[in-house]
């Protein structure tokens, strides 16, 4: 079932890039305009990591997911910012360790609530539910979240890719804050995070040719020190703070620095 904000879904614009089909290009999708690929090239060209930096990110999702499940215990999920679907969606992850397992989906953007079916496709045991609501506004995010979710039982809030979109002026600290209170002692926060202090110049002008195209979706790519302000009061899982590729690549792998970070922590 899908539910939404209640509100009118706007109509997919064309003529400015959007981050959900940038970021369905760089994946090898097909879900994106021609608007969007010129976005993506022109930045690939200022960071010519971005392809795989978008990999990356996706192969963290799948070892953060199976970590929370098999490890941690986790059954429910609230996926913020879901992007398009595409390979491995974190209910398709979860249900494949454990299919009583329930994803809440949630994204702005009207072209993810087009393609939201194959989010929906849950095992029989669990249940996948889809919001259209933006991450600026918590409290319809976790009134809706609350007809799928057990809030009484631990929840892993995943906050993917999607933060340096939220200003600076938007207090994204008090956003993911305010999601977490709303969470049980157990529940986790999941998060990876464009990086501004690793290979600076290349971020800088990668961001400046993003934000030339995307409207009004700037992006905020943020410090260690920035994205370690949202786990103030968490415990970080090891390896902490890390960057993306980092983060539990298995034994005997050991990936190269990229400019992202990535952690997993628990609320105690
Ligand atoms: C780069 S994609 C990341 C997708 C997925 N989380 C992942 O890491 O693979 C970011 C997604 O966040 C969504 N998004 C951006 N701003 C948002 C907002 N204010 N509220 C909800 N979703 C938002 C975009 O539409 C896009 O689908």
């Amino acid at each position: 079932m899908i539910r939404n904000d209640g509100g009118e879904t706007s109509p997919i614009d064309t003529t400015v890039a959007r981050q959900a089909r940038i970021y369905d290009y760089l994946l090898g999708g097909k879900d994106n305009f021609a608007i969007d690929r010129e976005a993506a090239d022109q930045a690939t060209a200022a960071f010519p990591g971005l392809v795989t930096w978008a990999r990356n990110n996706r192969a963290f999702l799948s070892r953060a997911v199976s970590y929370l499940v098999a490890e941690a215990g986790i059954r429910q999920f609230l996926d913020i910012g879901t992007g398009l679907p595409t390979a491995n969606n974190t209910h398709e992850v979860a249900q494949r360790i454990a299919p009583q397992s329930r994803v809440v989906y949630v994204d702005n953007d009207p072209v993810v609530l087009v393609h939201a079916q194959s989010l929906l496709a849950s095992s029989p045991e669990g249940a996948t539910a889809y919001i259209e609501a933006d991450l600026r506004d918590p409290d319809t995010i976790l009134a809706h979240a609350r007809d799928t979710l057990d809030f009484t039982r631990p929840v892993a809030l995943m906050l993917l890719a999607i933060l340096h979109v939220i200003q600076d002026s938007d207090d994204p600290w008090g956003v993911v804050g305010r999601l977490m209170a709303a969470l049980p002692s157990g529940s986790y926060l999941v998060m990876s995070h464009p990086a501004r202090d690793i290979q600076p110049e290349q971020v800088a002008e990668m961001t400046r040719r993003f934000n030339q195209r995307t409207g009004n979706v700037r992006g905020a790519t943020r410090t260690r020190d920035e994205v370690a302000r949202f786990f103030v009061g968490l415990d970080l899982v090891e390896p902490g703070i890390v960057s993306t590729p980092q983060w539990r690549p298995g034994t005997g792998i050991h990936p190269a620095e990229e400019p992202s970070y990535a952690a997993v922590a628990r609320k105690p």
